[in-house]
């Protein structure tokens, strides 16, 4: 499957673990239709680990837990159908999922015929159990094959976390997403430790097939499986969602949010933001003048300048623009607007220079006029 812009939904993993059911995806799908989720992009409602029964069926098929899922995983695909989402599902490349369900390993062409017949549109395979003899590049492939000939449009997104150099050899498998990291959790630092690693590998993200940062903990204030003590601030969860938007991850969200708040709902809800996700073009971003300071230039020749504040002290940015490619020599500067205040900051000629308080963001989409 081929997809243009990286995929957004939300995964019920973060919040629900092993406690996921029937009704709770009901539940969630209404809620992503009715609370403006699906309108601002987030189409695919994901059940991860933990569904199914221990053992597959006589017929080598997996098969649902019926105290979960009392009426089959068709039955749930046609509920999610209904309100114009779509649904995925989860499984692994080993011998089993990391709860220890039934994995996909040699039931591949099994698994995507079954997917298929259930109407999934989506699956999400992990790396637990993974034979040792096996590369993972390969069981990827495997997979992916197999889903491209079940008669059905299924996304793969990978899981293998980074394993591997997973970045230098999954573009090849046919998968249009895939992690890079370790499992996130809902706290500073798990946060900062995934955007560092992205500082190695970002040239890698790009159209067809996306870098995964891993789902979205914005919302959480550490309740739900992945929940650490109160969660993140405000201001970190918008430097989270930044990070994720400004790096072309796919954004799937992770916390409950039958219960968001307006705050959190401005966040998971900014169109501006999502847009610089959402770019058609997804060039590469690059870094400028110094550590956290990067640009990404956009489809319709903006540019997106985005300042991470990671450290634990309040600090300043200074952005000259004849690093972006401008400067005095063109006759142009940028109209500046901060994304997250919806400030103006008006015409800036040569650079833009500011205060930036610890862990925070400053991103800012810049449109190139002539002076
Ligand atoms: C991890 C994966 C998580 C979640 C979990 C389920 O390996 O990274 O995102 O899917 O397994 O057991």
């Amino acid at each position: 499957m081929v997809v243009k812009t990286p995929p957004m939904g939300w995964n019920s993993w973060n919040t629900f673990a092993d406690r996921i059911n029937e009704e709770i995806v009901r539940t969630m799908a209404d809620v992503m239709v009715n609370e403006g989720y699906l309108d601002a992009g987030y189409n695919y409602l994901v059940i991860d680990d933990c569904w199914a029964l221990r053992e597959r069926g006589a017929d080598g098929r997996m098969v649902p837990d019926p105290a979960k899922f009392p009426n089959g995983m068709k039955a749930v695909a046609d509920y999610v159908h209904s309100k114009g989402l779509k649904f995925g599902m989860y499984s692994c490349v080993g011998n089993f999922t990391c709860g220890g369900f039934p994995g996909s390993f040699e039931y591949e062409f099994i698994d995507a015929a079954t997917l298929a017949e259930w109407g999934v549109d989506f699956l999400k395979l992990d790396y637990c159990y993974k034979p040792g003899t096996e590369p993972g590049a390969r069981l990827y492939r495997r997979m992916a094959l197999a889903l491209e000939n079940c008669g059905r449009e299924i996304l793969l997104s990978a899981c293998s976390w980074g394993a591997e150099e997973t970045h230098r050899w999954i573009k090849s498998t046919g998968a249009s997403m895939w992690r890079s990291t370790g499992d996130v959790f809902d706290t500073w630092s798990s946060v900062r430790d995934i955007y560092n690693i992205q500082k190695g590998i970002y040239e890698y993200n790009g159209a067809g097939c996306f870098n995964d940062m891993d789902m979205l903990v914005v919302g959480m204030y550490g309740k739900g499986h992945v929940g650490l003590d109160n969660g993140l601030t405000l201001d970190e969860y918008r430097t989270h969602f930044s990070m994720w938007a400004f790096f072309g991850s796919p954004l799937m969200m992770g916390s409950d949010i039958r219960g968001a708040d307006d705050d959190i709902k401005s966040i998971l809800l900014n169109k501006d933001v999502i847009a610089v996700d959402q770019d058609p073009a997804y060039r590469q971003p690059y870094n400028v003048n110094g550590a956290d300071t990067w640009a990404r230039h956009m489809a319709n020749g903006d540019i997106v300048l985005a300042v991470f504040n990671v450290s634990d002290n309040d600090g300043g940015y200074f952005i000259p623009f004849c690093e972006l490619g401008l400067g005095r020599v063109t006759g142009r500067g940028l109209r500046i607007r901060n994304l997250w205040t919806g400030e103006d900051l008006g015409v800036r000629k040569e650079q833009i220079a500011g205060g930036i308080k610890a862990h925070s963001t400053v991103l800012l989409r810049c449109e190139v006029v002539e002076l």
